[in-house]
């Protein structure tokens, strides 16, 4: 049998269980997805232990996905986001066919993948887009280098302006600013909300309502609720909209398909995610 899981803390309500064995269930594959969470002083000893158990690969969430950098081989991606959300342990099938040198367990950001995935799953060509994205943290990071990886022109802004422009240095063309430059939507194409705003909070939103409009293609990270205010108002807008789960459900099938070299059934895994949300 194979054993995926997530590794986080807290882990309780991850949705990525239902979604991952609902994959294993329809393709026949002898697997389980199971959440673990440890201290985060035991972070090391834990992927240690999961490698020297056989486990076959996890996925990481908050608190751990900067820190377990330093214990795994990290992809380019994952070493220019600084953060990895996805471990390959042993022999386990790479989607990219390459094969380890040594025996150290591989990293990987599919957080990235998702972002790229979930405009491309809409229709929205993003090379050449124009695009802001709304926050500098770990989701920020993974989304601004997804984007001016795919070809968008790339604006970060940040509550705090100083990890925007941080992040704009790092990626090639973008820049940075606060949150008073948000205006940049107004010429934008492409909106990410990156940040937690709007997140068990229906009457919040990151972005004001005055700049958004119908040539935008607006994906919001927020997931809970599925229906966050910033989609209501870029609806209204006449932008395209696109919820936060399908940015965790393309992140999923990424690294589904990492693990095993399958092609995920997408369709499935994405009906397990949305019968659970609200
Ligand atoms: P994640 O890994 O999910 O991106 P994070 O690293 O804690 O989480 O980042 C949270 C992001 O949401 C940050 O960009 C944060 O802005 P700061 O860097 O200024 O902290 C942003 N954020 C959180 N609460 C916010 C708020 N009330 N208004 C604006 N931005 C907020």
């Amino acid at each position: 049998m194979h054993v995926y899981g997530l590794v986080g803390n807290p882990v309780g309500h991850s949705l990525s269980p239902p979604m991952h064995e609902a994959a294993y269930e329809t393709l026949g594959l002898d697997a389980r997805y199971v959440t673990f969470e440890p201290e985060p002083s035991a972070l090391a000893d834990a992927i240690a232990g999961a490698d020297a158990l056989g486990i076959d690969g996890l996925n990481v969430t908050i608190p751990f996905k900067q820190d377990v950098l330093e214990l795994v081989d990290p992809d380019p991606l994952a070493d220019r986001i600084g953060a990895v959300n996805t471990i390959a342990f042993g022999d386990s099938a790479s989607g990219d066919g390459s094969t380890s040198t040594d025996n150290t367990p591989k990293g990987y950001n599919t957080d990235a993948a998702g972002v790229t995935r979930a405009f491309e799953r809409h229709d929205i060509d993003l090379d050449g887009s124009n695009a802001v994205v709304v926050g500098a943290g770990g989701a920020g990071r993974a989304a601004a280098f997804a984007l001016a990886d795919a070809g968008s022109s790339v604006h970060v802004a940040n509550r705090t302006a100083a990890k925007a422009v941080d992040l704009a240095n790092d990626v090639p063309g973008a820049t940075g600013g606060g949150l008073d430059s948000l205006d940049r939507i107004r010429d934008a194409t492409v909106l990410v909300n990156a940040t937690s705003v709007g997140m068990e909070a229906p009457d919040e939103t990151p972005v004001p309502a005055e700049y958004l409009h119908g040539d935008l293609a607006v994906l919001d990270a927020v997931y809970t609720p599925i229906e966050t205010r910033l989609l209501r108002e870029a609806a209204d807008a006449g932008a395209v909209t696109i919820d936060g789960a399908w940015m965790l459900l393309l992140q999923g099938v990424e690294a589904f398909e990492l693990w095993t070299g399958r092609d995920a059934p997408v369709e499935v895994m994405n009906a397990a995610l949305r019968d659970r949300l609200t």
